[in-house]
């Protein structure tokens, strides 16, 4: 369970007050879908919650703890060890193949190398990305990049996922596929937050954040 309490964020000291004390909370084997218009600080929020922003006021807890006062050092074990993030322009390693890309995120969470290698194929397959395995990242269309991002997301088998905009660029059979791979790590007990603008990934998320600018 990840929730955010009396939460407000600002880029600048003097910028735009993000959030105005927002608290809620984002609940074990559900996903969340946070909506609102372009700007409203969705990829913004999902920063915060997890642990690569830290709040200008308010808390994030992560299984009731405070988290977002801990050291950099410890926020960043934390993450890695238990975040899966897929960035809205994917945000691939340019200088490595897809392959490294995927398995990175695994080995750096200390998942053997002989599983990374068979949920990186299991997961590439999946989402129908599997030929592009050793291309480069400046060789993959933007929505099999998109895959590839939500791959390397998955391979640590994290227990928080979290997607920015993960069926941006996909037509509907692609997204059906990443939709029910989200919804299934919420079934398995993640905690699944989307930031979206697409309805059909909101209309299966079971809880809604709704931000205004
Ligand atoms: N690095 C930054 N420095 C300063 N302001 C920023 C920065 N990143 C985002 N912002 C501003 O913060 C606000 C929230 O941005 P954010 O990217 O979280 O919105 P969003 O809801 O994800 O939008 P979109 O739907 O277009 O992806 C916007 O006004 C944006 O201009
Ligand atoms: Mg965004």
């Amino acid at each position: 369970m990840i929730s955010v309490e009396e939460l407000t964020f600002r880029y600048k000291r003097r910028g735009e007050e993000l959030f105005s004390g927002l608290s809620f909370s984002f609940p074990s084997g559900e996903m969340t879908a946070i909506v609102g218009p372009s700007g409203a600080g969705k990829s913004t929020l999902l920063y915060i919650v997890g642990l690569m922003l830290s709040p200008t006021s308010g808390d994030v807890l992560w299984d009731g703890e405070i988290v977002s006062t801990l050291a950099d050092a410890e926020r960043s074990r934390l993450r890695a060890a238990r975040v899966g993030f897929v960035f809205q322009d994917a945000a691939l390693d340019s200088t490595r193949t897809v392959a490294a890309n995927v398995a990175e995120g695994g080995l750096y969470a200390g998942v053997p190398r002989s599983v990374i290698t068979r949920r990186r194929r299991d997961l590439l397959d999946r989402f129908g990305v599997m030929l592009r395995d050793n291309h480069r990242p400046g060789e993959v269309s933007g929505g099999q990049a998109q895959r590839v991002a939500l791959a390397r997301a998955m391979i640590k088998d994290p227990d928080i996922v979290l997607a920015d905009e993960p069926t941006g660029n996909l037509d509907e059979a692609a997204a059906d596929v990443v939709m029910e791979a989200l919804a299934e790590r919420a079934a398995g007990g993640a905690v699944v937050i989307v930031a979206t603008h697409d309805t059909r990934l909101a209309g299966i998320a079971s809880r809604r954040l709704e931000l205004t600018s």
